[in-house]
């Protein structure tokens, strides 16, 4: 078992994921763009390991939900209808000495947490990106970068309903980039102001939406465990009246125990049916659902689970590190879920010498069209079971001389350091049926 979170540091994930080439500073040769940040080579796997886990639970395995994958840049009328243009904003003070800007819930007394200078007093900022579509920068031309992927579900509703023939109660799901500019962003890919969310519209019957928001909520619970991460360090938040946005009934925060403390990663809401209804008014077109069990026209209920990406990813990392003891030496270890593995297998030659080369090559060849695979043949094997270990690669498969005799190579497990003898024949099924989870 990973060892107790309060151990991690942030700074010992953010070094760690530097180091191995799983996030990088944005913009690192010019001295870096602030909050926003590079997925490396395992980074970039993680997340899209992370992505097609959710899509896997939430659309593959599902009778009841859909994907959708929409443009990110849409009609500005649509941030109107959402309430995003008059209300999507965060209290914003300055600091009048050194013009430092935070949100005012972020500090608790009327002086500068920097200088201690005074601060002004609170004023709305819009968090919207706003641009310009096309050559002329007027305001009949601005258009927002969308600030979640939730709108695009809505306004697809009907679109999605005729084609797919579904009754209700059913889901439409996306991944994408959202874009917020946030006045105090940090600690690392926890806020930023571009960021990847996967959210689901999942549009109900009024009346059963109570129902559905707390099938949701144990739900999406139950997802996170699902995913490896421990119990412990996940909780359910429900929000106080005042907290609610403008458009919830209810909301649920699903929260890990970062080393920041608890926080948000999810959060799920009864949005009931102010999104069709806006919709339906501002582009006047109807939007009802006809229901023909009951012969009644009504508009749909939606309960929206939206979780983030990075944020889930910043979970994964924090819960899945560990440090132990190997040849008494610190070992770290990533003990990620086989799925989410960024690698899943490592092949590594006992050494550079030439005659294990066409062996070790083959043997690589044969895994790489089933499993996410790495060769790695510099410097000692010890080091390389530590490499593999800090990037979480559950299977190491060693080729050495003995191999070249008996056709026989040894697969070493991250997590237990057990190493077995397995007939090359065979190292394909065996590792499929390990790696199943
Ligand atoms: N459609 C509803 C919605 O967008 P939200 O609580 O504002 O709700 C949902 O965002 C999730 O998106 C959050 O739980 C978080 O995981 C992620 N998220 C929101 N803002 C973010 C930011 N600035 N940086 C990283 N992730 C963010």
């Amino acid at each position: 078992m990973p060892q107790d979170n309060k151990k991690v540091d942030m700074d010992k994930i953010v070094s760690l994921c530097k180091r191995r080439g799983f996030i990088f500073q944005s913009s690192e040769i010019y001295g870096g763009l602030a909050s926003c940040w590079d997925y490396g080579p395992l980074g970039a796997e993680l997340k899209r390991n992370i992505k097609n886990y959710w899509w896997k639970k939430v659309v593959q395995e599902r009778d009841d939900m859909v994907g959708i994958d929409a443009s990110i840049m849409m009609h500005p009328q649509i941030w109107v209808a959402s309430g995003h243009v008059a209300g999507f904003s965060d209290p914003l003070v300055e600091c009048k000495a050194c013009k430092h800007r935070f949100r005012e819930t972020d500090v608790n007394s009327k002086t500068c947490p920097d200088c201690g200078g005074a601060l002004t007093e609170p004023r709305m900022f819009n968090l919207m990106f706003k641009t310009f579509m096309g050559p002329v920068e007027d305001e009949a031309s601005i258009i927002y970068l969308r600030p979640e992927t939730a709108q695009a579900m809505f306004v697809n509703f009907e679109n999605v309903r005729s084609t797919i023939r579904k009754k209700l109660p059913f889901g439409i799901a996306q991944v994408g980039k959202s874009f917020r500019n946030e006045i105090t962003t940090g600690n690392f890919i926890f806020r930023t102001r571009e960021f990847e969310q996967m959210e689901i519209e999942y549009f109900v019957k009024p009346g059963t939406d109570v129902e559905w928001f707390e099938y949701w909520v144990k739900e999406r619970f139950n997802y996170y465990v699902g995913m490896g991460i421990r119990k412990e360090n996940l909780r359910l938040r429900a929000h106080e009246k005042d907290e609610l946005a403008h458009y919830a009934r209810a909301c649920f925060d699903v929260e890990y125990n970062f080393p920041i403390g608890w926080s948000e990663i999810e959060g799920i809401a009864n949005r009931s049916d102010f999104d069709l209804t806006q919709h339906a008014k501002y582009s006047g077109k109807n939007l009802d659902y006809f229901d023909e069990e009951k012969n009644e026209r009504y508009i749909p209920y939606v309960i929206e689970p939206s979780s983030g990406v990075d944020r889930t990813l910043l979970a994964v990392l924090v819960d899945s590190y560990d440090e132990d003891i190997a040849d008494n030496e610190t070992r770290v270890v990533l003990r990620f879920k086989p799925s989410l593995a960024p690698v899943k297998v490592a092949i590594l030659p006992l050494s550079r010498n030439a005659k294990l080369l066409p062996l070790s090559r083959e043997v690589y060849e044969k895994l790489r069209p089933h499993f996410a695979t790495q060769y790695d043949d510099a410097q000692s094997i010890g080091r390389r079971y530590r490499r593999q270990d800090e990037v979480g690669t559950p299977y190491c498969v060693t080729i050495d001389f003995d191999s070249l005799e008996d056709n026989q190579v040894t697969i070493r497990d991250r997590d237990s350091m057990q190493q077995a003898r397995v007939p090359i024949i065979e190292v394909v099924d065996i590792l499929k049926s390990k790696l199943q989870e």
